[in-house]
């Protein structure tokens, strides 16, 4: 048996639960050999699920970073603490999975990227949207020439309000659903455009009292980006936390020759209609009686799966990701949804100025 990559997850809630579930489908070349969690019976809970009781278990992430013997950290905490565990983990030799977004300012993403440089270790970001199967079978269609050549993208990641306290406020989160949901079309757009945007244009509801729905949210509910690119096409990204009915991820794309149409979250192959409801039906779905369209594996359909083994193999060999899933990549990613901020702000479109520039 080949060597495997010894992972320590910090944080044991929603997003932890996702990458244990990826992890236990990668185990001919991942072990978890330890996770943090602020309440460590939730943290037992959550590993007995995975049915990793063996795995060790701390409350205090600083010094789990500093005690366990492993090759990958996997930062699944709220997004303030994305760069103190990065730079943590990465001034311990390890390498770095992070979740999206990469940190809740430029600045501190810039320090996670050239801290990995400095020390020699990768810095994984994790944007599952580009391990989606139906996405990536959308880029071979493309790729094949069926669409001709695209001209339009217009792809959204929508749902009613994030269920995590942190995601409440700019200062735990960074902003509000474009940081959060947005984030993940334009981390898709740019990987497929090698990132050379030329402007973006960029509305949101103001926050609090000016949001659609959300009041008490200080970032905003609802966020639209116009994007252009330097082969001429152009692209809209929205995200808004006003959408009933379960998680939206829908990606359309226009060519010369056709368009293509891609809904991640309900492309079910089962309807069911139901009068009790359903234990699960979709991600963030309020209700699961009357008609529904029952997710079919979830997980590895929004990407998380072949996400984690690729870091995975990566990691055993000491390499970084693909385009879109390394450090700059989170880094620039990161960089558009601040400056489509700006651009909401004070209403103006931005030209990129560092197109063609590594980040
Ligand atoms: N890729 C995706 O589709 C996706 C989906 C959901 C979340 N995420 C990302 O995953 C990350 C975690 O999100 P989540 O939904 O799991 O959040 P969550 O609110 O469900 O969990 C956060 C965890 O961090 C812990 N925590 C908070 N503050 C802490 C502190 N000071 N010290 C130690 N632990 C602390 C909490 O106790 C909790 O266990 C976020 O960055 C989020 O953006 C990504």
């Amino acid at each position: 048996m080949g060597r495997k990559v010894r992972v320590l997850i910090v944080g044991s809630a929603f997003a932890a639960d996702f990458h244990l579930y990826a992890y236990s489908r990668c185990r001919d070349i991942a072990e978890v050999v330890a996770i943090t969690g602020r309440n460590k019976e939730k943290a037992h809970a959550l590993l007995k699920k995975y049915g990793l009781e063996n795995c060790a278990v701390y409350d205090d992430y600083m010094r789990a970073i500093q005690e366990v013997d492993c090759d990958v950290v996997d930062i699944c905490l709220p997004n303030y603490l994305h760069h103190e565990v990065a730079i943590a983990a990465l001034n311990r030799g390890r390498h770095v999975i992070c979740e999206k977004p990469l940190a809740t300012t430029v600045e501190d993403g810039m320090d996670m990227v050239e801290t990995a440089n400095r020390v020699g270790k990768k810095l994984y970001y994790a944007e599952d949207w580009l391990f989606a199967p139906a996405l990536n079978r959308a880029i071979e269609i493309i790729e094949e020439g069926a669409i001709g050549k695209p001209v339009f993208i217009r792809a959204r990641e929508c749902h009613s309000g994030s269920h995590s306290p942190y995601a409440q406020t700019i200062q735990y989160c960074g902003g509000g659903c474009l940081i959060h949901l947005g984030i993940h079309p334009i981390g898709f757009i740019l990987a497929l455009k090698e990132g050379k945007w030329t402007e973006l244009t960029a509305s949101i509801s103001g926050g609090l009292g000016n949001n659609l729905m959300h009041k008490k949210l200080e970032g905003e509910d609802w966020a639209c980006c116009i994007m252009k690119f330097a082969d001429g096409t152009s692209a809209v990204v929205e995200s808004n936390y006003v959408t009933k009915g379960g998680m939206e991820d829908v990606i359309d794309i226009y060519g010369t020759e056709g368009c293509l149409h891609v809904d991640i979250t309900f492309s079910s192959p089962i309807t069911c209609y139901s009068i009790p409801g359903l234990k699960y039906t979709v991600e963030k779905a309020e209700i699961t009686t009357g008609w529904s369209k029952p997710a079919v594996d979830e997980r590895f359909n929004l990407g998380y799966v072949d996400e984690i083994r690729h870091f995975m193999e990566c990691a055993l060999k000491d390499e970084d990701a693909k385009v879109g899933l390394r450090g700059v990549d989170g880094l620039e990613a990161l960089r558009v949804v601040h400056l489509a901020y700006k651009s909401a702000k004070e209403g103006i479109t931005i030209k990129n100025e560092r197109i063609g520039v590594r980040p």
